[in-house]
């Protein structure tokens, strides 16, 4: 009978594209992920379906031991067993699967990020014009105690009272992981660009730090940038 054993060849077919998927795969190339292994296991069970109904003989060849099976008519001690353990197990397994898939995790997610991506090339290299005299000073630590305190802190620690809302925290600049290790060119992209300019290395983060092109004028800027470094108490990098 050819009929018979249509839904059991259509069974071997799908172990056999997994088996070959899953275990064959990583022989010759790299493991395939386990999303294109489902992907395929579906195109190869739309392709069975699609050949096990072409005429009604073959259906009834691919649905029939099926059906008679999840029915459980005339089946022997064995089989009903069987039966008895898919019809129990499946809903357990759909139901362990969502469950799984929907119970809130306290994993952080993964975020791979450089928390100091290469700035663009026109903000590479650029030299800070302003003169360094006490009154610039004077003058970027006013403006940094106007526009960037609220966040960065009153003490460049990164302790403003706004901070504690944002993930990634306001940089703490009297932390030598941060502008210590920058050049005062890499600042001045920072500040005029923002997290909106971060490019992509820098992603994926949500950062609050504003874009302050259009506030400020260059020239403010590069009296924070000295303001931040007298105040925080760190000096910019240099290239030596
Ligand atoms: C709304 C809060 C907020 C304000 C206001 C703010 N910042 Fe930021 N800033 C952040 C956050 C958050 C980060 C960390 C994420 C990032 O680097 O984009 C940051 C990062 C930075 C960095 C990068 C430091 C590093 O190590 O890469 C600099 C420089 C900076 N801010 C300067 C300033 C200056 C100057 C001002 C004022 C003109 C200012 N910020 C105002 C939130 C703020």
């Amino acid at each position: 009978m050819r009929g018979s054993s249509l839904a059991v060849k259509g069974a071997v077919l799908l172990v056999a594209v997994f088996v070959v998927f899953k275990f064959g795969a990583p022989l010759v190339t790299a493991p395939l992920p386990m999303s294109l292994i489902w992907l395929y296991l579906f195109l190869t069970t739309v392709g069975i379906v699609v050949y096990g109904t072409l005429s009604g003989e073959s259906t009834e060849a691919l649905l029939g031991p099926i059906f008679r099976f999840l029915g459980g008519e005339g089946l022997n001690g064995v089989a009903q067993l069987a039966r008895l353990a898919v019809l129990v197990l499946f809903p357990l397994l759909v139901g362990w699967e969502t469950y799984s898939d929907l119970v809130p995790s306290s994993q952080p997610p993964a975020e791979n990020r450089t928390i100091h991506p290469a700035p663009p090339g026109e903000f590479v290299g650029l030299a800070n014009p302003v003169p360094n005299t006490p009154e610039n000073v004077m003058m970027g630590k006013g403006l940094f105690a106007a526009f960037c305190s609220p966040c960065h802190g009153p003490k460049f620690n990164g302790n403003g009272p706004a901070s504690d809302g944002f993930n990634p925290p306001p940089a703490n600049f009297v932390d030598p992981g941060t502008i210590a290790q920058l050049q005062e060119s890499y600042l001045f992209w920072r500040i005029k660009k923002g997290g909106v300019g971060l490019n992509v290395e820098g992603h994926p983060w949500k950062s609050a730090m504003p874009r302050w092109e259009v506030e400020l004028p260059d020239e403010w800027i590069w009296k924070i940038i000295m303001a931040e470094y007298a105040g925080s108490g760190q000096k910019p990098r240099t290239w030596e």
